[in-house]
């Protein structure tokens, strides 16, 4: 994306957030553009629901800073203009809670009239929103006989029933089945359609993967990596090439040596890459590096002109973002500024 196009909504800025001598949230800083989804992904305790209640001003942060577009410009959230900053935005933080006696339409014509939206289209509205997670039925029942994934769905259109612009929503998922969570999914492209900037966490890959523009990754409150899903691909060393022989050579040690002395040069040197192992029991010899096409292709030429008896050659994509995740969470993968060079 081209910079003038690119519109910044929410700006996170060293944001961090201490209980006690516990740093829940520690110096996160993030740009949030129009019309984008940005999935905030980690683990539980990992400071999603924290960050986000220092967006929705239910958490002051212990240090840092939050600004937000209004008006074209962006401003920094403070105790004087909060109402105004905040009610362009539909936040769903933690799982809602709703009295058992009230009704879907109680309950959103409460939420429209206390956001300002005008007084006179509130009706046709309730009625729009319930339609897109299908409780239009539901309209005038008791909150009390529903189960938790309609709580969870009217949570859902309470944070948009205003209409906002951008919406922030904690773990939107929770506690919806499959067929529901599809459901919310095609919603939020629908709403990003529409030009709405979403900003919404999970603890679930999946449910962040398929629809957002970029994730951020946060562990022990820090934000380790924040990247599109492309790019967080493409900096996994994540391609084993496979290379099977004519035959096996008697000498395993040594046409390994060749082959690596051959290969090494053309896979670039981060993390080993190039390095060539010999795996006994599928006969095959293996090199990692990042699947780049054009070193996959002077690799072949080059053992063809080396007169290597090359029978199979293959690249499977054998790690998946879900690796990344789990490595970068645990701690054995660390993105530095030099992988994360192809990043927006
Ligand atoms: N009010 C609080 N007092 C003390 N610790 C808290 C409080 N709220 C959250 N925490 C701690 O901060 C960490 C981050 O919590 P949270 O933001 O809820 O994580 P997430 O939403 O990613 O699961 C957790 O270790 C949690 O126990
Ligand atoms: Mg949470």
């Amino acid at each position: 994306m081209p910079d003038k196009e690119v519109e910044i909504v929410i700006s996170l800025r060293n944001l961090t957030k201490k209980f006690g001598n516990f740093t829940a949230v520690s110096n996160f800083s993030l740009d949030v553009t129009r019309g984008e989804i940005i999935g905030l992904l980690g683990p539980n305790g990992a400071g999603k629901t924290t960050n986000m209640k220092m967006i929705s001003r239910l958490l002051f942060p212990t240090e840092g800073e939050v600004w937000i577009r209004e008006n074209g410009d962006l401003q920094r959230l403070t105790a004087q203009n909060k109402d105004v900053l905040l009610d362009q935005i539909g936040f769903l933080i933690e799982n809602p809670t709703f009295y058992d006696q009230m009704t879907p339409k109680q309950i959103l014509s409460y939420f429209a009239k206390l956001k300002g939206y005008p007084k006179k289209k509130i009706p046709e509205r309730i009625e729009e929103v319930l339609s897109w997670v299908k409780l239009s039925e539901w309209i005038d029942k008791k909150i009390g006989t529903f189960s938790k994934g309609m709580k969870q769905k009217l949570g859902i259109v309470s944070a948009m029933v205003h209409d906002p612009d951008i919406l922030i929503l904690d773990e939107p998922q929770t506690g919806l089945d499959p067929k529901a969570r599809r459901e919310i999914r095609s919603l939020f492209m629908d709403l990003k359609q529409q030009g709405k900037t979403i900003f919404l966490s999970s603890h679930l890959l999946y449910e962040v993967s398929e629809i957002s523009d970029r994730i951020a990754i946060i562990n022990n409150g820090q934000l380790i990596a924040f990247d599109t899903i492309h790019n967080l691909e493409s900096i996994t060393q994540d391609s084993i090439l496979k290379i099977q022989l004519l035959s096996i050579p008697k000498d395993i040690e040594k046409t390994r040596a060749q082959l690596e002395s051959i290969i090494k040069p053309l896979t670039g040197n981060k993390n080993g890459s190039g390095t060539v192992l010999y795996k006994p029991n599928s006969k095959i010899f293996e090199v990692h590096f990042d699947g780049n096409l054009e070193k996959q292709h002077n690799i072949l030429r080059e053992l063809t002109k080396n007169e290597i008896d090359v029978v199979n050659f293959s690249v499977p994509r054998t790690n998946s973002l879900e690796d990344l995740y789990i490595s970068l969470v645990s701690g054995v993968t660390k993105l530095t500024p030099e992988t994360q060079e192809g990043g927006i």
